[in-house]
C-alpha cells in the first residue's frame, strides 16, 4: 500500500458543480492538481501558450475521469488573451467558479547578469499574469454577484526573498501581497476569497530542468536540507489545493499555506545547523560544562 500522502484526500464528488480555470494547467504541478480536481468532479479550463500540450493533457484527463476539460491557448501576459480565454470558458460552461494562478516563468542566474528584459519576462508571467487573470475574472464575478475564489501558487521565498531567482522572488511576493490585499477588499465587499500555497521543492520537468540543470540536481539536492528528508509528492500538494478551492475551506481567506517539509524554517533558524553536532560532541560539551 502506498503512503497516505500519495493518496487522494477529499471525498468523491467534492468538487462537483465547480468550473475551475488553471493557468499553466498542461504541465507539472498544474497538471497534477487538474487531474485530481477532475477526479473529484470539477469541470476544467486549462490555459498556457502551447495548444498541443494543453490538448494532450485535456485528452488524458477526460479519458481518466470522464469529466470535461476545455483547453485554450493564450499568454497570461496579454490582457486580450486573458479576456478571450475567460469568454471562451463562459461560452462553454456558463460559469467559472475558481481561478488557480499557477503559470510561472523562472531561471537561476546571478542578478547582475540579467537584462532588463529578462526581469520583465518573469515579472510579466508571474506577477502581471496573476494580476491579469484575477482582475479580469474578479470584475466578472463582481458584476454577476458571483462569490468565486482564487488560489495562487507562490513559493516560500515570497516572504524571505532569495538570491539567484530575484525576478521570481519579486513577482511571487507581489502575488502574495495581492492575495492578502484582495482577501480583505473583495472578501469584505463581495464574498470573494483569495488564498495561496507556498510549495517547497516538488520535482517537475519545468522547474527541475531550469533551476537545477546538469549535475546541480545531485550537488544541491533540496532533500538534504528538508527536515522531513524528501521532496514533495504531487498528490499531497493536489490534496491541499483541492481543499482550498473547495467549499470546505469557506472560512479560510487571505492565507498562504506552506507545504515544504519545514525547508524554509530549517534555513532560517539560527542554530538549526547544529544537526551536524554528533552525540559524542554533545557529550564532550556537557562534560566541559560540568567542569570535568
Ligand atoms: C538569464 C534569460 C534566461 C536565463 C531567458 N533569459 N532565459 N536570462 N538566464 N536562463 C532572458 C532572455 O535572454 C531575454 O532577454 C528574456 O529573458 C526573455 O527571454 P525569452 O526566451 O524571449 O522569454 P519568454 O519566451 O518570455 O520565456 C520565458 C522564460 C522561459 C521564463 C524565459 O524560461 C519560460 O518560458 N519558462 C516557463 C516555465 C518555467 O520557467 N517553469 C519553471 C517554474 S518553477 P533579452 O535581453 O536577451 O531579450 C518555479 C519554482 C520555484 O517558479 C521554486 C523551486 C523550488
Ligand atoms: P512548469 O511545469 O514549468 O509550469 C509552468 C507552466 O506555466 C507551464 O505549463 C507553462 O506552459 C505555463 N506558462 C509559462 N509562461 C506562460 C505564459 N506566458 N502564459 C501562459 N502560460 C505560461 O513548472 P511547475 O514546477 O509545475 O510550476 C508550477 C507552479 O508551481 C509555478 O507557479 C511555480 O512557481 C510553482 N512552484 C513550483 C515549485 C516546484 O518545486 N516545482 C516550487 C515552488 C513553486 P507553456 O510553456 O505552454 O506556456
Amino acid at each position: 500500500m502506498s503512503n497516505t500522502y500519495t493518496q487522494g484526500m477529499l471525498r468523491d464528488g467534492a468538487l462537483e458543480g465547480k468550473v475551475i480555470l488553471v493557468t499553466g494547467g498542461g504541465t507539472g504541478l498544474g497538471k497534477s492538481m487538474c487531474q485530481y480536481f477532475s477526479e473529484l468532479g470539477a469541470k476544467l479550463v486549462i490555459t498556457s501558450r502551447r495548444q498541443e500540450v494543453l490538448d494532450a493533457t485535456a485528452a488524458e484527463i477526460t479519458e481518466a475521469t470522464g469529466n470535461e476539460v476545455l483547453a485554450i491557448s493564450g499568454d497570461v501576459r496579454n490582457y486580450e488573451d486573458v479576456e478571450r480565454v475567460i469568454q471562451t470558458a463562459y461560452d462553454k460552461f456558463g460559469q467559472v467558479d475558481v481561478l488557480v494562478n499557477n503559470a510561472a516563468g523562472n531561471f537561476v542566474s546571478p542578478t547582475e547578469r540579467l537584462s532588463a528584459n529578462a526581469f520583465n519576462s518573469v515579472i510579466g508571467i508571474v506577477l502581471m499574469g496573476s494580476v491579469n487573470y484575477t482582475l479580469a475574472l474578479g470584475k466578472r464575478w463582481i458584476a454577476d454577484k458571483h462569490k468565486g475564489s482564487v488560489l495562487s501558487v507562490v513559493t516560500t521565498y515570497a516572504w524571505t526573498g532569495s538570491g539567484y531567482v530575484v525576478p521570481s522572488a519579486c513577482a511571487k511576493s507581489g502575488v502574495l501581497a495581492m492575495t492578502r490585499s484582495l482577501a480583505a477588499e473583495w472578501g469584505h465587499k463581495y464574498g470573494i476569497r483569495l488564498n495561496a500555497v507556498a510549495p517547497g521543492p516538488f520535482p517537475t520537468k519545468g522547474a527541475w530542468d531550469r533551476l537545477l540543470p546538469g549535475d546541480l540536481k545531485e550537488k544541491f539536492d533540496p532533500a538534504n536540507r528538508i527536515p522531513v528528508k524528501r521532496n514533495g509528492e504531487h498528490q499531497e500538494l493536489s490534496n491541499l489545493c483541492a481543499y482550498l478551492v473547495s467549499d470546505f475551506s469557506a472560512y479560510v481567506n487571505g492565507e498562504v499555506v506552506t507545504i515544504d517539509g519545514g525547508e524554509w524554517l530549517f534555513g532560517a533558524g539560527q542554530f538549526t545547523g547544529f544537526s551536524a553536532v554528533t552525540d559524542e560532541m554533545w557529550d564532550m560539551l556537557a562534560a566541559m560544562r560540568a567542569g570535568k
